[in-house]
């Protein structure tokens, strides 16, 4: 089977203060259609940059490495141009951020900020938009939605902003999302629903995420499979039976035990 996504060779990056910062070093994986792999590793390890450089929105400041591949459904996506991309992103590619008060836009109403994905992807009608949009809030677990509509980011409580983020990362049932820490911001009763939620969902459109945590707890429960980033680097790439039974590299080990909270699989 070829898989959905591909990196090869990826490498990241920043220029600060007049010198190049290697974020992400030639790291490679692959992610099946349909299947949930966890990206985890400390914090400044490369997570986010590796995220931000399969959606193609890194900062200006950012460098993707010459010989760094990313395919996608058959193309290379560092060779596609913007105006492409830009379909492909929210279609085929979404992601979820750690801060939805900071993703969302604060003087637009939510159910508009979640139909204008539709509109921007093809859908003219915009009733049909708007339908579209609070049918997937509901799904989402917003209360009320279609009241909730015109509701603005303030308005809501850290749990249903990101409920509000998933349903503008779900709504076109896109074949990989790319979740950067989707509960850490929130409490822990809400982090579960949260989490819950984008598995149902994931399950339901056999959609293959990439799970990017420093929680193993949350690794534990979710995912099938990890990528361990140090560095920049991918250290460990495991099952998460092997990788909680027998981890082989010595900094998972150290994650491991620097974890004394977390629910081990039996
Ligand atoms: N916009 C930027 N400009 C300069 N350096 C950056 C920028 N964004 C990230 N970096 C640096 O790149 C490295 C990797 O950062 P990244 O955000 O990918 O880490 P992370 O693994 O996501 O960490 P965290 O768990 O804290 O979110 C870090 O050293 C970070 O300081
Ligand atoms: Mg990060």
């Amino acid at each position: 089977m070829t898989p959905l996504l591909s990196v090869e060779n990826l490498t990241v990056t920043y220029a600060r203060n007049d010198a190049e910062r290697m974020a992400v070093d030639s790291i490679s994986f692959a992610i099946e259609p349909g299947e949930i792999v966890a990206l985890v590793g400390e914090s400044g390890s490369g997570k986010t940059a590796t995220g931000l450089a399969i959606m193609g929105i890194l900062s200006a400041n950012a460098r993707v490495g010459p010989g760094s591949a990313i395919r996608f459904e058959g193309r290379d996506l560092l060779a596609t141009p913007e105006r492409e991309l830009r379909d492909i992103r929210g279609r085929r590619i979404s992601m979820v951020f750690q801060e939805p008060a900071a993703a969302l836009n604060p003087v637009m109403c939510v159910g508009d900020q979640v139909a204008e994905v539709a509109l921007v992807h093809g859908e003219r009608d915009k009733r049909a938009a708007r339908t579209k949009a609070i049918e997937m809030l509901g799904r989402v677990g917003l209360p009320d939605a279609d009241e909730r509509y015109r509701a603005y980011p303030h308005e809501l409580s850290g749990g249903m902003r990101q409920r509000v983020m998933l349903a503008i990362a779900l709504l076109l049932r896109p074949a990989l999302v790319i979740a950067d820490e989707p509960t850490s911001a929130l409490d822990v009763t809400v982090q579960a629903q949260v989490l819950a939620l984008l598995l149902d969902l994931q399950r339901e459109a056999q959609t293959a995420v990439l799970l990017i945590t420093h929680d193993l707890g949350v690794v534990a429960e979710t995912c099938a499979r990890a990528l361990v980033m140090r560095e920049g680097r991918i250290v460990e790439s495991a099952s998460v039976d092997d990788l909680f039974h027998a981890p082989a590299h010595e900094y998972t080990r150290e994650l491991l035990a620097a974890m004394p909270r977390i629910v081990r699989p039996a």
